[in-house]
């Protein structure tokens, strides 16, 4: 299993099964993988925090039974992550990723986001944080100490298919500068091996990718397109 508090040697990609086929979901996941991929991204939605609606526990519990070996990358696009830390651990979920979006500063929805952050730990995940394109990423910076991944968003959270901002860069290299080489920082949204060529430069050490991977011809050499370093 993919350790991601090791530094990696080259940029890691991580397929989104987002764009994968949903009625076919583990059988298209594991060609991405066998196509070069190094983990997968998991988008959850609940319909609140996004328009849209994805999947939960039982999908996570699926994907683990058909592919024991993959990292599963979870990013959780909903208003009440709490509610699902122990349920996706027990699915088999690796990585935990939240958006900081839900733990407003006066903690009227009774989200602690150092408290959560240990909890994932606890629960035998690796916690992550996310920033939306708008959000500064000065409401993260005390919390990199705490999480082994902060994610930038570079489109907004809901679909897939959308176009790279390339303003959020900038964000990936402040992140970088403040989390060193402990911290994982990924990226998510319009990726492709020519969006990921600046993203790569600026310190993002997990590329996501949805369209990009499940829309190629050739997954193999897109992934390895993605895959060179900066
Ligand atoms: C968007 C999701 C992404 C999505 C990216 O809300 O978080 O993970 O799958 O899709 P692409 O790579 O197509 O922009
Ligand atoms: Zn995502």
């Amino acid at each position: 299993m993919l350790d991601l508090t090791q530094t990696p040697t080259r940029p890691l990609v991580a397929p989104s099964v987002l764009a994968s086929d949903f009625g076919a979901m583990a059988a298209d996941a594991q060609d991405a993988l066998d196509a070069g991929g190094d983990l997968l991204h998991v988008d959850v939605m609940d319909g609140h925090f996004v328009p849209n609606l994805t999947f939960g526990a039982d999908m996570i519990k699926g994907l683990r039974r058909h592919l024991p070996d993959a990292y599963l990358d979870v990013h959780l696009m909903v208003v009440r992550p709490q509610d699902y830390v122990k349920p996706f651990a027990d699915s088999g979920a690796n990585g935990f990723t939240f958006h900081i979006e839900v733990c407003d500063p006066y903690l009227t929805r009774g989200i602690e986001p150092k408290y959560l952050i240990e909890d994932i730990r606890k629960a035998g995940m690796t916690p992550g944080i996310t920033v939306n394109p708008a959000t500064p990423t000065a409401w993260i910076e005390p919390l990199l100490d705490h999480v082994d991944l902060a994610l930038v968003m570079s489109v907004q959270p809901g679909y897939g298919g959308q176009s790279f901002r390339p303003e959020t860069v900038e964000k990936v290299r402040l992140l970088r500068e403040l989390g060193g080489d402990r911290l994982r920082v990924e990226m998510d949204g319009g990726l492709d091996p020519d969006t990921s060529r600046q993203a790569v430069a600026a310190g993002v050490d997990v590329l996501v990718a949805g369209s990009a991977v499940f829309g190629a011809e050739d997954r193999a050499a897109t992934i390895k397109a993605m895959q060179q370093p900066a």
